[in-house]
């Protein structure tokens, strides 16, 4: 027995150091994707990038305002979208400065009274030579109003389509965790740990699709007492575990048999309790067991993933730490830095924030709070991260806040520098359970979403009219893409309640509509039946034609995108890019309207289908823009529905 053990050790020891190895081999490859995407983009001319035009309009106002007040230090720079139909954006900081000059007790010229509207017409006058802004106008006391050029925005669509949808990445490329998912092992994977997955991986892809170095990480509950009452199960009903892989196929009826021994048998207690010693000793046997149970778990977990097309997430659990926690505990402890309450060692922040920390419990065992402690100061030391975002409900922010500041306090990271942030979302207010009152399995959730896509799909007769591929490919893209946006389109701070219906109606702000109304232009597009790829047509013109105020609204709010992309990054909101693609179809809608691509022309030969290439190539820069968004969204695209 001793020496298959000994063997099996052995054997999983080389394995771990293989899959190490492995690890390290895949990190390295993807760091040199990485490099090559950056080397590539480097090697972009600049016009391929778009750029944020808000973001751009406040560079030009702020070089306009510095240069126009100059005796004024940090004269104030105040722009905004217009709420305005015909104006795009909006410069009010005209009155802010007559307000700054009057509260500093300044004079602005020569001593002689001004107004607003004066300060307006002298900033316009300081606005550096450049080929955004099209229309200027000072109105009322003294705002500034801007229209985008109309051939700025022609030839940035011309562009978009001849580089690719392309925003310009964030100056300095940093190191991100995105801490998420992050399931229990034996416990149930429940729609929280969805929505934490859903969102946690669409925060991973917009730092990524900026251009910065992002590590998925799966803080799986993989450690801790209540793992004694399942080994010891383990051990007695299945003795030779060793050899033989448990037949455990549900783990959460049995975490409930061995809890069930746990509260009634005082011996398995006991036996329950020796486990966790040898368990955090490492012995091989209950090592091997532990091994057991999270494997059961992880394959659960990784059809979940593989269901949602989560990639890259790297696990890396409580039980990582476990021997950075001795440590550590014996650092704060030396450093006296832990207060004694009844036998329990707390850690206590300076501000009051959060919660403070239970570092060590009155058995001697360590907690939630001693691995997250552990494992901050590991990925700021170790894992080198510039940023840091957990994502997990709003019920955990006190502990999280805790936990920075107790870091902060321990000088882990200086705030300044690092940006360690809790991203905490509502929680379901009914508690998704079936009519018995049991919580639903994850699977069981994701399953029923697949049937009641097709049953969709089949309402509206696509059954008839698409390939079996075809509507197998529709019904997984709809079923998860529905479950995505629905976690994904509304304020995240804001509890939810889980309802198929909403998520699958083919009206109003979700992925159905979105889905349909991508499909719809791309159909346009195929009808159009243009002898040449966009990209082509596009590299032989300069610029686009557009001139009907529909085609240039559409095309300026496409242009729009990079603006959403960097307030989410800044944010950690991705609802507003859910907000933004259905406005975005909205505007669609009303151009196709007003708008032919396609018409039919009586001509002395019969009638004849006229195409406006300009307005088919329009649609298709809609087109890639909805593609690449919903693509950050985590939600697969088909051209045919
Ligand atoms: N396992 C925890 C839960 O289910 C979430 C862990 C989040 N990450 C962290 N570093 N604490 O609630």
């Amino acid at each position: 027995m001793n020496s298959i053990i000994d063997r099996l050790t052995s054997v999983e020891k080389q394995s771990s150091q293989y899959e190490q190895r492995l690890q390290c081999l895949k990190n390295s490859l993807n760091a040199t994707d990485l490099g090559k995407q950056c080397k590539m983009a480097k090697t972009l001319p600049e016009e391929a990038y778009l750029v944020s035009l808000l973001q751009a309009t406040k560079e030009l106002f702020a070089a306009a305002i510095k240069s126009s007040c100059n005796n004024l230090s940090n004269p104030p720079i105040s722009v905004a979208q217009s709420t305005q139909k015909t104006v795009d954006y909006q410069c009010n900081s005209a009155m802010q400065i007559i307000k700054k000059v009057k509260d500093e007790g300044l004079t602005l010229v020569d001593g002689s009274k001004v107004k607003p509207h004066d300060i307006a017409v002298n900033i316009v006058r300081h606005i550096p030579e450049n080929d955004i802004f099209g229309t200027v106008a000072v109105a009322g006391p003294g705002f500034i109003n801007v229209n985008i050029d109309a051939n700025y925005i022609c030839r940035k669509v011309r562009d978009m389509l001849v580089y690719g949808v392309h925003v310009k990445p964030h100056e300095s490329r940093k190191r991100v965790i995105v801490d998420f998912s992050s399931p229990n092992i034996a416990k149930e994977m429940h729609v929280g740990h969805l929505r934490s997955t859903i969102i946690g991986d669409c925060i991973a892809r917009i730092f990524e699709y900026l251009g910065h170095e992002v590590l998925r990480i799966n803080h799986v509950g993989d450690w801790g007492t209540q793992f004694g009452m399942l080994l010891a199960h383990l051990a007695e009903k299945f003795p030779d575990f060793v050899t033989k892989p448990p037949p455990i196929s549900d783990l959460q009826a049995f975490y409930k048999e061995a809890k069930v021994r746990f509260d009634s048998d005082e011996d398995f207690k006991k036996r329950a309790y020796e486990c966790v010693v040898k368990l955090q000793a490492k012995e091989p046997e209950m090592f091997k067991a532990w091994q057991e149970i999270c494997d059961i778990s992880r394959k659960e977990f990784k059809k979940v993933y593989d269901i949602l097309g989560i990639e890259d997430l790297q696990e890396k659990g409580e039980s990582y730490y476990n021997e950075l926690m001795v440590e550590l505990v014996e650092d704060l402890t030396n450093k006296k830095l832990l207060c004694d309450d009844e036998g329990r060692k707390l850690l206590y922040p300076s501000e009051g924030r959060g919660n403070h920390l239970l570092i060590v419990k009155s058995d001697g065992g360590f907690t939630y709070d001693t691995s997250d402690l552990a494992c901050l100061k590991y990925r700021i030391e170790k894992e080198k991260a510039d940023k840091i975002i957990y994502v997990t409900d709003k019920g955990q922010a006190l502990h999280f806040y805790g936990l920075f500041d107790c870091a902060v306090d321990l000088k882990y990271y200086d705030p300044k520098s690092i940006d360690v942030v809790h991203v905490g979302f509502g929680v379901d207010k009914k508690k998704f359970k079936t009519r018995s009152g049991d919580t639903v399995r994850l699977l069981d959730l994701l399953d029923e979403g697949m049937q009641r896509s097709l049953k969709k799909l089949e309402e509206k007769g696509r059954d008839k009219v698409l390939t079996e591929d075809e509507l197998k490919a529709a019904q997984h893209a709809l079923a998860i893409g529905c479950i995505k946006y629905a976690d994904l389109s509304h304020d995240l701070t804001l509890d939810y309640q889980f309802s198929f219906d909403r998520m699958l109606d083919d009206r109003g702000n979700t992925a159905v509509y979105l889905l349909y109304s991508l499909t719809r232009i791309r159909s346009i597009i195929r009808n159009a039946n243009v002898s040449k790829p966009a990209e082509e047509l596009a590299k032989e013109i300069p610029a686009l034609k557009l001139q009907h105020p529909r085609e240039l609204r559409l095309a300026k709010y496409v242009l729009k995108f990079p603006e959403i992309i960097y307030q989410i990054a800044n944010d950690l909101r991705p609802h507003t890019l859910c907000s933004y693609l259905f406005d975005l179809s909205v505007v669609f809608s009303e151009f196709y309207e007003q708008c032919y691509c396609i018409e039919k022309v009586n001509t002395k030969e019969g009638e004849k289908t006229k195409v406006n290439i300009d307005r088919i190539l329009l649609c298709e820069a809609t087109a890639n823009v909805m593609t690449t968004a919903l693509n950050i969204l985590g939600i697969k695209t088909l051209s045919k529905m």
